[in-house]
């Protein structure tokens, strides 16, 4: 059985730019073009999750504008409702700026408009009480965050929370995660930098630290280097899907999207990395966010044409 998922939080319009490199502080650079997608990471967690099959519900906010009717004619072709998306009178639809290089790097500039004016209102209500996992992200205001997390918890919901973009958050929120997901560098941040993780060695420490800490379950992404999984004190790798990137823009959004999508098929957390793992890389290869993430019969596909994975 397949238990609803609720995907809380930000919505942008992408704008796309195709550079030779990022530009360096004081330097102008031509792009040789330039697109709109739907994007913002909560946004893509929900579509990576109804993609692979997911029952989602997805409650964000967004402007009286344009970009607003973009926002829900791609939530239609995604198959996910859109009537839990608040319209803010006075804050355009958050945007955001992606530089994206020919090695597939990306930098990123967030607008966030009126997901900043999300607050924890009766449609979050209303779909937390209703998910058996719900998907948080850092691109709303912290309190929201808080608050949703909280409710999620009390009503036995598994919490997914990908710590991006970084900024510091209260113990109370990392209690009522089921599983924190952070890529190396926020990892260095959660840690407050006392622990500079060995990306090669041993992570025992920095399991008895993220213990000490409160937080029952972490996954620490580490693009080409697999992933490493954190559960009561313990720690697991998770091997990498060996990929030649193209734009890993949205990547580790579709790898919280399809952790999400794993819980609630009711897998557990391990075999629920291994198939996010695949999705993530899957995502690499293709230009743009949500544009790039497979549908389950994609990923099966794939998975058969590249050669790797977990026997079905
Ligand atoms: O993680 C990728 C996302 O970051 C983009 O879709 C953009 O909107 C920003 O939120």
């Amino acid at each position: 059985s397949t238990g609803r998922i609720a995907g809380i939080g930000s919505v942008n319009l992408d704008h796309y730019l195709r550079v030779p490199a990022i530009p360096q502080p004081g330097e102008t650079v031509l792009a040789g073009s330039v697109h709109t997608s739907v994007g913002g990471k909560s946004f893509n967690q929900a579509a990576a999750a109804r993609l692979l099959g997911g029952d989602v519900e997805f409650v964000a906010m967004v402007g009286a504008d344009g970009p607003a009717r973009a926002v829900k004619d791609d939530l239609r072709d995604l198959g996910i409702a859109s009537d839990r998306v608040l319209v803010c009178q006075d804050e355009p639809t958050g945007s955001a700026f992606i530089s994206v290089d020919d090695a597939g790097e990306n930098a990123i500039v967030v607008v966030q408009g009126a997901n900043a004016r999300l607050t924890a209102t009766d449609e979050v209500d209303a779909a937390v009480a209703e998910a058996e996992v719900v998907l948080l992200a850092l691109e709303i205001s912290a309190e929201t965050v808080a608050a949703c997390a909280r409710r999620a918890a009390a009503n036995g919901a598994k919490v997914v929370l990908n710590l991006s973009p970084y900024r510091p958050v209260t113990e109370d929120l990392l209690r009522d995660c089921f599983v924190v997901i952070v890529n190396h560098h926020e990892l260095t941040r959660l840690l407050s930098g006392t622990a500079t993780p060995d990306l090669t060695g041993s992570w025992a420490e920095t399991a008895a630290t993220l213990r000490r800490r409160g937080i029952r379950r972490a996954i620490v992404t580490l693009g080409s280097r697999g992933s490493v999984l954190f559960e009561s004190g313990e720690y697991t790798r998770i091997s990498a899907v060996p990929v030649r990137a193209v734009d890993t823009t949205g990547s580790g959004d579709a790898f919280a999207g399809a952790i999400g999508y794993g819980l609630s098929i009711g897998l557990d957390l391990a075999e629920a990395a291994g198939l996010a793992s695949e999705v993530g890389a899957f995502a690499a290869t293709g230009p743009g966010a949500r544009r790039s993430y497979p549908t389950m019969q994609q990923l099966t596909a794939w998975r058969t044409s590249v050669g790797f994975g977990r026997p079905n």
